[in-house]
């Protein structure tokens, strides 16, 4: 209420908001130079303020860590392989790897594929990274039938789909391990700055962001192969596979490896090893076992493991 007894007028309000401005300039009203009304709190909108290119492509890559299926063509297995035959050509004689091979991987699964030497392991993974064609057979990936694709279309799902880690690692010697975990980008034609955002988020999520700018030489063994597990990460493939990925590394390593492998099963990711280890498919909650190029045993790990290993000591 005003002194005179009646409710403050409009002018009035108005001739004391204009004497605050005219005073905000003299430093003696500091109060004055607090806002006269307080902004009301209006949540942002997110279209009107577009975070730069490369965070955006930070946020979609981590989500897509996340939701690795995003990418998917298909709602059905990730693998479907029926009555694959695989048999190679040696002048007048035909060595037969693989003899009528069938099953399926659903989204999110980790199978261990074991078996001993020469019973058809590597052959297979080579077919499901699209790196060869059946010989006969029907090979489906994430609803895809790759039989009929050319070369180069191969290639293209190679790079799209697969995620590929090696025994031997299979990185460039002369570069950084950001520029190794940035070639498949490269290959996709992606910009300069995102690949490095992607490949850094890929090597962070590894656990390898003190290492970014070292070269493989200039790294551990475990650490050369959460490199290459970066550098099959960093598409957001719809399947990783990995072909004997603890082979050449010690067991404490071997154990740091499987941890990362099993974190990256439980963030959904679809993840098939080749193992000749039965300790190691024991450990997986899948695990397919081959004999002479046929499967012979597909139950959990630790039955299709346990299996293996009395094969293995019955064969001595
Ligand atoms: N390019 C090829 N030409 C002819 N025969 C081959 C070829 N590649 C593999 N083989 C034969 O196919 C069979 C399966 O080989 P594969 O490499 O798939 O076995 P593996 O289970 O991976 O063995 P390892 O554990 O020793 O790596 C073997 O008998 C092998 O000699
Ligand atoms: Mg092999």
């Amino acid at each position: 209420m005003s002194p005179s007894g009646g409710w403050t007028s409009l002018p009035r309000i108005l001739r004391k908001c204009a004497a605050a401005l005219r005073s905000r300039r003299n430093p003696r009203h500091a109060w004055a130079h607090k806002p006269l009304v307080t902004p009301p709190v209006v949540a942002r909108d997110p279209l009107e303020v577009r975070p730069p290119a490369v965070v955006l492509a930070r946020i979609a890559h981590a989500e897509r860590f996340c939701y690795p299926h995003s990418r998917r063509m298909s709602t059905g297995p990730i693998i479907e392989l029926v009555d694959v035959h695989r048999e190679y050509r040696m002048g007048a004689q035909t060595v037969a790897a693989l003899r009528g091979v069938s099953f399926a991987v659903q989204p999110g699964e980790l199978v261990a594929i074991v078996g001993k030497s020469g019973s058809g392991k590597s052959t297979l993974m080579s077919l499901l990274g699209c790196l060869d064609r059946p010989t006969r057979g029907l090979y489906r990936l994430d609803g895809r039938d790759v039989q009929g694709l050319s070369d180069d279309a191969l290639s293209g799902v190679r790079n799209q789909h697969i995620g590929f880690v090696f025994q031997s690692f299979q990185l460039l010697h002369r570069v950084s391990a950001r520029k190794n975990v940035e070639l498949p980008l490269v290959y996709r034609g992606v910009s300069r700055s995102q690949r490095r955002a992607l490949a850094t988020a890929a090597l962070e999520r590894v656990g390898l962001s003190h290492r970014m700018d070292h070269r493989p030489s200039q790294m551990s063994g475990g650490e050369r192969q959460r490199v290459a597990i970066a550098r099959a990460l960093v598409g957001a493939p719809s399947l990783l596979l990995a072909d004997e990925p603890t082979g050449n590394l010690d067991s404490t390593t071997e154990r740091e490896i499987m941890a990362l492998v099993y974190e990256l099963h439980a963030a959904g990711n679809t993840i098939v090893i080749v193992t000749h280890e039965p300790s190691l498919a024991r450990q997986c909650p899948r695990a397919i076992r081959l004999a002479d190029g046929r499967v012979v045993g597909d139950g959990p790990g630790r039955e299709v493991g346990a299996a293996s290993a009395a094969v293995e000591e019955v064969d001595g």
